[in-house]
């Protein structure tokens, strides 16, 4: 008897197994399979599965410093199973992509770009992007190492042609299979975002595959690889060797930076220390000449190093007049140091020309001249160059992007975004700007750096890809705004999804511009090129709601310059 009620109890506890795991997965939410088999049927015959882990809610994930790109994990996660594919993709190459499919899923994936020629998987930005539901995407590029390293592309274009387009095309289709194959579902939309390599990465695979994204967002693109790459050995030149009497030593970019704005910042209308309208002013650095009386001895600059100046300024253009690429913008001399402040060029070129181009380690800086730029535009090694401005598949499909550039950025300059929108308005708008912004939206960043950061207390924060994590390992969205005016990929999915066309977006600084636990500091909408904030002469300056999108009237003329600056001497 006692037995038989012990097997009546068992039965009824078996019974209940089901219904108890059940319970206990919808309450946690855990989807039943985060194994190797629920996805092994949606891989292609060249990838395979490398690793598969269930993260519970608080948790961290991430390769640590074996990933030298992206040794920084992202914290306090949501639910959600990781998962590492391997991809060959040639007999001498392979990249692998990363993805985090959270329980909770929106019903939609987003991919995440890279930076410089670093390889890794970029665990961080996907941690903001599982927090808004995504099943989040990220390629490693096909190597493994540090931003400025290069040298793994030697001799072997393979893995060129992997950082050039290869793995983020083949990671997007891949993990589009892998997302449907663990949900059983059809993904409802795609988008993309990406800052820097990871902008010229976002419009590549527009312009290649247009039905890859519905929504892209793409931040300081370093789209012009045979230009850019080759203009960054050219502007490195303009202040070598340390010993040559036109060098500015990095010291004086301070006070460089102090001037410019005491120049510029009235321009636009607004005298806030931020300069908004760069291409309106031209400084003026006589005033720090070191002949002049009561100039500061330690931050003057001679006749020769203000010709250099200039030429960091100026655009470069082949013999015959051609624009190769154009230069810095008054207003990023805080980051001057980035391209003007070594004993060499900076790295991405140096290292562009040697491992990229030549093929060739002991190729020194001293070896460019303005030949280079013509031999990398006609071999384009990895095709990594992203200039087809024909962007009309990927709007007839009706796909939307937006685009934007920091105009204080002093590692690619901002007037290379411009000249990418004037192409793609030229090309595929048929010269028609409105036309244009029917699909396709840039804003310039007012006093932003490179892809986010601020030296001038400058609304910078609005969830571009990157900004999330230079808040907090765990950060997403914009803190305290976690709406469509202020976050600009909410934005974007309202355009992609609702229709509703992205007419301005609200950026936001704090008083630590990278604390978000302080007070806010400033709000202010950026504004679809070529139109800018507009402050309406009488609302509190560091408020939105005193600022709307339209056209301000430059003061242009070099006397009502000089004019400006007695004011405001
Ligand atoms: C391997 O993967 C790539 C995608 O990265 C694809 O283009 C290629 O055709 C695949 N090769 C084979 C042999 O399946
Ligand atoms: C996704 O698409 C399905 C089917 O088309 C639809 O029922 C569902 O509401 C969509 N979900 C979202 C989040 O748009
Ligand atoms: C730059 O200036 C600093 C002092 O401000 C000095 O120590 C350094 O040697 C200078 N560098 C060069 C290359 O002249
Ligand atoms: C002179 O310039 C140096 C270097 O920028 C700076 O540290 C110093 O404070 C300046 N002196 C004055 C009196 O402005
Ligand atoms: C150039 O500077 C780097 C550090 O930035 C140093 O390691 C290297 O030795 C310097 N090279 C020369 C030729 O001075
Ligand atoms: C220009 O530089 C390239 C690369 O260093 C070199 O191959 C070429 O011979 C140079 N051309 C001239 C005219 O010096
Ligand atoms: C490079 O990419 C373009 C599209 O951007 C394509 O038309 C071309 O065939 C590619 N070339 C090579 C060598 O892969
Ligand atoms: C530009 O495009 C807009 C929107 O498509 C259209 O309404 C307008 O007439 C066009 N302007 C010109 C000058 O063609
Ligand atoms: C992110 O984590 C790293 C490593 O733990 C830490 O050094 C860094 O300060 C964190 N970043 C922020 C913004 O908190
Ligand atoms: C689209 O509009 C609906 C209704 O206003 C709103 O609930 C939804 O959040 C919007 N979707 C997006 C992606 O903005
Ligand atoms: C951010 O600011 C808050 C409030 O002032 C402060 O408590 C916190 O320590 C700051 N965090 C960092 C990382 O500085």
């Amino acid at each position: 008897m006692a037995r038989k009620g012990w097997t009546e109890r068992f039965l009824v506890w078996v019974a209940l197994v089901p219904i108890i795991v059940t319970a206990i997965t919808k309450r946690r939410g855990v989807p039943p399979a985060c194994n190797d088999h629920s996805f092994v049927d949606a891989l292609p015959a060249n990838a395979s599965i490398e690793r598969v882990d269930f993260v519970e809610s608080g948790n961290t994930y991430g390769e640590g410093p074996r990933n030298l790109m992206y040794p920084i994990q992202p914290t306090n996660l949501p639910d959600l199973c990781a998962v590492t594919i391997r991809v060959k993709s040639s007999p001498s190459s392979a990249y692998r992509l990363g993805l985090f499919l959270p329980v909770n899923w929106n019903n939609r994936i987003i991919t995440h770009g890279n930076g410089g020629f670093g390889g890794g998987i970029n665990w961080l930005d996907m941690g903001a992007g599982v927090r808004y539901g995504f099943a989040a995407i990220s390629t490693d590029t096909g190597h493994s190492s540090t931003t400025g390293d290069v040298s793994w592309a030697l001799n072997n274009p393979e893995m060129k042609t992997d950082w050039g387009w290869r793995s983020l095309h083949g990671s997007v289709e891949i993990g589009k299979k892998v997302v449907e194959e663990y949900y059983k579902k059809k993904i409802n939309y795609s988008y993309y975002s990406g800052c820097s390599t990871g902008g010229r990465q976002g419009l590549k695979e527009v312009q290649i595959s247009p039905d890859s994204f519905d929504g892209v967002l793409v931040g300081s693109a370093a789209w012009y690889t045979s230009h850019l790459n080759t203009w960054v050995s050219k502007v490195g030149t303009y202040n070598l060797p340390l010993t040559a009497p036109n060098h500015i030593n990095t010291s004086v970019f301070p006070a460089m930076a102090k001037e410019v704005i005491r120049q510029c910042d009235l321009l636009d209308g607004v005298q806030d220390g931020i300069i908004s309208a760069p291409d309106a002013c031209s400084p003026d650095y006589t005033v720090m000449a070191c002949d002049r009386p009561g100039v500061n001895q330690s931050a003057c600059l001679t006749v020769a190093q203000i010709e250099t100046a200039k030429k960091a300024y100026s655009n470069y253009r082949a013999a015959g007049g051609v624009l190769l690429y154009p230069g810095l913008s008054p207003g990023c001399e805080n980051q001057w140091s980035q391209v003007l402040g070594q004993n060499m060029t900076s790295l991405y070129g140096l290292n562009y020309a040697r491992y990229f181009l030549y093929d060739d380690p002991d190729w020194r800086w001293q070896d460019y001249n303005d030949s280079v730029p013509a031999y990398a535009a006609r071999t384009d090694p990895g095709n990594a160059t992203a200039d087809d401005y024909d962007l009309a598949p990927f709007r007839d499909r009706g796909g939307k992007m937006i685009m934007y550039h920091g105009l204080a950025d002093g590692l690619v300059p901002p007037k290379g975004s411009d000249l990418y929108w004037d192409r793609v308005v030229a090309t595929t708008g048929g010269g028609n700007t409105t036309a244009t912004q029917a699909f396709f939206r840039y804003f310039a960043v007012p006093g932003m750096g490179h892809c986010g950061g601020t030296a001038v207390d400058a609304p910078w924060n609005f969830a571009g890809p990157a900004q999330a994590s230079s808040l907090g390992n765990d950060s997403w969205s914009v803190p305290g705004f976690r709406d469509a005016r202020h976050d600009v990929l909410l934005a974007l999915m309202g355009w992609v999804e609702n229709g509703t066309a992205v007419d301005a977006v609200v950026a936001t600084t704090w008083d630590k511009a990278a604390n978000a636990s302080t007070p806010v500091r400033r709000q202010r909408p950026l504004c679809p090129y070529p139109a800018m904030a507009k402050w309406d002469g009488k609302g509190e300056v560091d408020a939105a709601g005193s600022w709307s999108c339209g056209y301000v009237t430059f003061i242009y003329s070099s006397y009502l310059i000089s004019l400006c600056l007695c004011v405001t001497k």
